[in-house]
């Protein structure tokens, strides 16, 4: 459907002393309202674009750009880039923007941080959607690793003599990340240009502090998390999606879904880690079911 989106407004507010950016499309009606989080940590809100099509369905749907991404304002110190203040910015936020109750859903890092929230604070989360998400890092870098080594020769081999020597930026260790990320980030042959922005703005003090220099090494603050043992406390429906050939894959997404009481899970056969680009009809025929599931 390519007909006009709802009407935008866009605006910055102050999220515990920073301009925090959000764009608002389409109107709150009965459908409600639903928050995206993006991922990287560092990244910004357009490659999940895509999900605006829900306002043609009546849903309103606020986007923002996390603390030190997009449009936002940068930490005055890397020290504030935390999982916790993500957390508290979102509820901040809410506030800023008067917001109820509403459908979370997360993309990645966001994935996690709406779990995080999720448990948090489970009163305005009318139901969780986690979009390659993970809540257990370890068992992800674990995953990622088997995935490295499972790419063709020469790339493992690459790989590991520019890590060893920490040598990030060399253009043949970037080289080699690029097989890696046209396998499992994004399969399609022409990256759509709302991903390719979302790359090419990176927050590199936001990401080199949380994640680490690219996606399969992760070695930033995050990298010890671990929400697993507290998943069964979410009481919101929840939907965990994950493409087949995912950076964060299908093993990672089923130790959510194992865990969150009820929850459903849908592993999506052509996509890696942006099933919303990779079979967005696909995709958007299963998310709108699943909202409609839980009014
Ligand atoms: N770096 C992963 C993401 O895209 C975790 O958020």
């Amino acid at each position: 459907m390519a007909s006009r989106l709802p009407p935008a407004r866009e605006g910055r507010s102050n999220v515990h002393g920073y301009l925090l950016y959000w764009k608002s499309i389409g109107d709150p009606g009965p459908r409600g309202t639903v928050v995206m989080l993006h991922g990287g940590p560092g990244a910004t809100h357009e490659y999940l674009l895509p999900f605006a099509d829900l306002a043609h369905e009546g849903y309103r749907v606020v986007f923002y750009d996390q603390l030190g991404c997009g449009r936002s304002e940068l930490a005055r110190s890397p020290d504030e880039y935390s999982i916790d203040r993500d957390v508290e910015d979102l509820q901040a936020l809410r506030a800023a923007l008067g917001l109820d109750r509403f459908h979370l859903i997360g993309s990645s890092y966001g994935g996690l941080l709406a779990i995080a929230y999720t448990l948090a604070h489970p009163e305005p989360v009318k139901t969780l959607v986690s979009v390659s998400g993970l809540a257990d890092v370890p068992l992800a870098v674990r995953e990622m690793q088997r995935l490295k080594r499972e790419l063709p020769a020469p790339i493992p081999a690459v790989l590991d003599r520019y890590e060893a020597t920490g040598e990030y930026q060399h253009p043949e260790y970037l080289a080699a990340v690029q097989e890696f990320y046209r396998r499992h980030l994004c399969r399609l042959t022409d990256w759509p240009p709302d991903l390719r922005y979302s790359f090419e703005h990176l927050s590199l003090p936001k990401y080199g502090t949380m994640n680490g220099p690219n996606e399969f090494t992760i070695q930033g603050t995050i990298r010890d998390y671990d929400a697993t043992a507290r998943l069964h406390e979410i009481r919101a429906p929840t939907l965990v999606t994950v493409g087949h050939y995912d950076e964060v894959t299908p093993t990672v997404a089923r130790s959510i879904q194992e865990h969150i009481p009820g929850s459903e899970l849908v592993e999506f056969p052509e996509s890696s880690h942006v099933a919303f680009w990779e079979e967005r009809a696909h995709y958007f025929e299963v998310l709108r079911a699943f909202l409609a599931r839980h009014p």
